[in-house]
């Protein structure tokens, strides 16, 4: 397994190039499986995630060919319409091709993911909207089967709770059934709108993605396309918390500033120079933050999945701040890893009450999923002396080359194999 070393104490200047999002190039990937013609992607990261979902899709009968993260998708016949546990276990968002299966080819048997570290992670939402389009669905020996032979019809689907796999699972097998759907209190993140985009392109009918109604008409039938993926916006938060809490000074490029607001209005009131220029933004930091509260939410809230990273900011800031978290139940692993590099941090509940330090002090520490691998990176340069990070086969799940990008700027982080 490999690791990181770091050491920390640099301050980060220069560059950092945000890759295409993973979770905008999962659903975009399980799309693919729509139409019998080719679907290309452009700037799909390469990451774990991704080569999962893509073992997934050939697994289906899909031909998959990823030339330097652009991706094209051939799923002229799917001889196996189902999602394996083996698959399922290592990426929840298999679940993603539940919809476009069943909808494509009647059937569908996809494996029920089971918890995770950040939560119980449950798809029943996904299961419910999928019957009201008349997917006739069962459950046993840990499979979600579902089966629909004379093709799925628009309904009236309303979620109790934003979900947005979800939400994506549902778009995408709204688009090849009957007559007329609409989708309320659909999520409304970016990569709702991406999806929806790339569909749209592929012929099919929507309207209002990106807001929390969404409308389809079915189609007969889809058709290739060719997309480029929006840029990861988790990413360019991760690089924009790294920038000002080395307290030195970045640029993030080949972002989307508008989809990171939530986290550079905290940023400013924090103390950070934040600057959009385009598709860039400029980021400086002197000086320990001002200890700044935050509550996550669905976009376009704060988002659950840069908590960790920010929660490393205010490890260091001047004063306590409140971190809750209203997303994911159990998502504050990265705590008691902080705190054995010097971080002050309790937790009650949802809540974390952090006392910002003057400063951290490496350590060897256990990375335990995706984000929280990163605010132990983001600790790690900032540290005094070196920090080993264990288990980073998470952050590679869904970061490209991460250690480079960081190397490039001045941080002294090196993989370990
Ligand atoms: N939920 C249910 N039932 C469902 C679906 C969701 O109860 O059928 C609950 C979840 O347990 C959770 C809440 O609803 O408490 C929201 O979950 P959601 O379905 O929105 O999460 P997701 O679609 O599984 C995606 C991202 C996550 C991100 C969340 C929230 C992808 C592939 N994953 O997950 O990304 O944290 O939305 O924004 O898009 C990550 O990249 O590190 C990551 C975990």
């Amino acid at each position: 397994m490999d690791k990181f070393k770091v050491v920390g104490g640099t301050p980060l200047y220069g560059e950092l190039p945000v890759s295409g999002s993973k979770n905008s190039a999962l659903p975009a990937l399980a799309a693919c499986l729509l139409t019998e013609e080719p679907v290309t992607l452009l700037r799909i990261p390469q990451v774990k995630d991704i080569g999962t979902m893509e073992s997934l899709l050939s697994h289906t009968g899909a031909a998959v060919n990823n030339q330097d993260g652009s991706v094209t998708v051939e799923a002229r016949h799917l001889d196996c319409p189902e999602a394996p546990y083996d698959v399922v276990k290592t990426m929840r968002a298999s679940s993603l091709v539940l919809g476009p299966l069943v909808a494509r080819t009647g059937r569908a048997r996809v494996s029920m993911p089971g918890g995770c570290a950040i939560g119980a992670r449950p798809i029943n939402l996904h299961v419910q909207a999928l019957e009201h389009l008349g997917a006739c669905i069962e459950q046993s020996h840990g499979y979600v089967e579902a089966t629909a032979p004379d093709g799925l019809r628009g309904g009236e689907i309303h979620f109790d709770r934003i979900t947005v796999t979800g939400t994506e699972d549902v778009l995408m097998a709204a688009v090849l059934a009957r007559g007329e759907t609409t989708i309320t209190n659909a999520a409304r993140e970016p990569e709702v709108q991406d999806l929806a985009d790339l569909l749209t392109k592929m012929g099919a009918k929507i309207e209002g993605a990106g807001s929390s109604v969404i409308k389809i008409t079915g189609v007969e039938r889809l058709s290739g396309a060719e997309h480029a993926i929006i840029p990861d916006r988790i990413e360019a938060g991760t690089f924009l918390l790294a920038g000002a809490m080395s307290q030195g000074e970045v640029m993030v490029s080949n972002c989307t500033p508008e989809h990171v607001a939530a986290l550079t209005v905290k940023m400013r009131q924090a103390g950070a120079d934040v600057d959009d220029a385009g598709d860039a933004i400029r980021v400086r930091c002197n000086r320990r933050p001002r200890s700044v509260d935050v509550t996550t939410e669905e976009y376009p809230g704060f988002a659950t999945d840069l908590q960790a990273q920010y929660l490393a900011w205010m490890t260091v800031a001047q004063g306590i701040s409140f971190i809750t978290e209203t997303i994911f139940e159990n998502r504050f692993m990265h705590a008691p890893e902080l705190s054995r590099m010097g971080a002050n941090i309790r937790i009650e509940g949802r809540q974390a009450i952090v006392a910002g330090e003057e400063r951290l002090t490496g350590a060897q520490v256990i990375a335990s999923d995706l984000r929280a691998s990163a605010s132990l990176v983001l600790a790690a340069l900032v540290a005094q002396g070196e920090s080993t990070i264990h288990r980073v086969y998470h952050m590679d799940r869904g970061y490209e080359r991460i250690e480079e990008k960081l190397a490039a700027v001045g941080g002294r982080i090196q993989r370990i194999p």
